[in-house]
């Protein structure tokens, strides 16, 4: 049996409800394939370990994750720690340390989902993002002059590294390619006046290569725009950290919300593990209520299941998710629900095994 061998990072707030519920959706896929198993670790990693200890994970927790396959990881941050700090050293840290610099976000509207736009058709949301996840104006270069004094300037700088912009893009050139969509950069050249000029220009560099893939081009403000006006412009979109960042929440909130929207920080060259996570954060706000939509980490546990080349299985998931909402009858608050965390994924589970079976 093929056994894959997972990190699992639950972390903060929401975080280790909605793992659960991935864990358990992971756990019944493998038990209807005796292909495979899954052997969880789970690391007690976070804000709490952070008041304990003085860190956000072990010193060498980044050797620790090396032998993994992949890591699974609920939110980081809660309040009491500094979010940079929390951030920085732990999620932020795997991210750059493994080289995982795909990120890969669906801003798809599963059936039954809700269709926030009265004039929109449910087939024009299928996006797929792909954010740069290594750099950009996430390279955490910076410094703080004149601490607390008059003069006091704060420099944050964005590194767009020739290398780091032409691998994202042409990443999400052979993406489109290999689905036959078109592709989508979104920039911001006319006031980044280097950092976008550059992007810009990478862009229609690596275009040349792939002549039967479509292209637009659009301004971040004008994409956040159109995103809502006429989403289905909008099919592989490869856009910078932050921009990413941004609209893939924008995104979510157009395919059904923050509760269903998953990430796949991706190394390709498997070099390192690859970490799959919702994109939310730790919601402090209905933390420990048990009523934390569960649908974000069980899409994330999909994109695990097709990065491990389950494909059938990873679609599965997903059909399980579909025939949830479409029944619309356990759903958790977010949804509109009164479903606890724990009974929407006994319900995916429970859907899964009737699929498979
Ligand atoms: P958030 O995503 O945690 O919450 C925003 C809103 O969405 C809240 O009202 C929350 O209740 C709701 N929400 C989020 N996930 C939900 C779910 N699964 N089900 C139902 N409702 C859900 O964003 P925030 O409040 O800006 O950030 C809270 C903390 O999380 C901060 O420390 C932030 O830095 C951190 N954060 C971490 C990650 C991550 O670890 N990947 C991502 C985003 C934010
Ligand atoms: C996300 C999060 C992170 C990001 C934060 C928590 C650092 O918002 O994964 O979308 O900005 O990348
Ligand atoms: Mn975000």
């Amino acid at each position: 049996v093929e056994t894959f061998k997972i990190a699992v990072i639950a972390g903060d707030g929401i975080g280790p409800e909605v793992i659960n519920e991935g864990v358990k959706v992971l756990n019944k896929v493998a038990e209807l394939d005796s292909g495979f198993q899954f052997e969880f670790t789970y690391f007690p990693w976070g804000c709490e370990f952070y008041t304990k200890h003085g860190k956000m994970m072990d010193d060498d927790g980044i050797e620790q994750l090396k032998e993994f396959d992949a890591i699974y990881l609920g939110a980081v941050g809660f309040p009491g720690v500094p979010d940079h700090i929390s951030l920085w050293d732990l999620l932020l840290r795997i991210r750059k340390s493994f080289d995982q610099y795909v990120n890969i976000r669906p801003v798809t509207l599963l059936k039954g989902a809700h269709l926030p736009l009265v004039d929109a058709k449910r087939e024009d949301i299928d996006m797929l993002f792909i954010r740069e996840n290594s750099e950009g104006e996430y390279s955490g270069a910076g410094d703080w002059l004149f601490k607390g004094q008059e003069h006091e300037v704060v420099l944050q700088n964005s590194v767009f590294s020739r290398k780091g912009t032409e691998r994202i893009i042409r990443y999400a050139f052979e993406m489109a390619k290999k689905e036959g969509r078109s592709l989508t950069s979104i920039s911001k050249a006319n006031a980044l006046n280097y950092s976008m000029v550059f992007w810009d220009q990478v862009f229609e560099e690596v275009s040349a290569d792939y002549p039967e893939v479509d292209t637009a081009s659009y301004l971040v403000d004008a994409a956040a725009m159109l995103m809502i006006k006429d989403p289905k412009r909008f099919e592989v979109v490869v856009t910078s950290n932050l921009f990413g960042d941004i609209l893939t929440d924008l995104g979510a909130a157009l395919a059904g919300g923050i509760g269903l929207a998953a990430g796949a920080n991706i190394n390709p060259e498997r070099k390192f593990p690859s970490m799959f996570e919702p994109i939310h954060g730790s919601a402090p706000d209905i933390a420990g209520q048990g009523v934390a939509n569960p649908l974000a980490s069980i899409w994330s546990a999909s994109q695990m299941l097709d990065f491990f080349g389950y494909e059938q299985y990873g679609r599965t998931v997903l059909e399980a998710m579909e025939h949830l909402l479409v029944e619309g009858e356990v759903l958790t608050p977010d949804m509109n629900g009164t479903a606890s965390t724990s009974e929407v994924g006994d319900r995916v589970v429970h859907i899964i095994d009737s699929l498979i079976k």
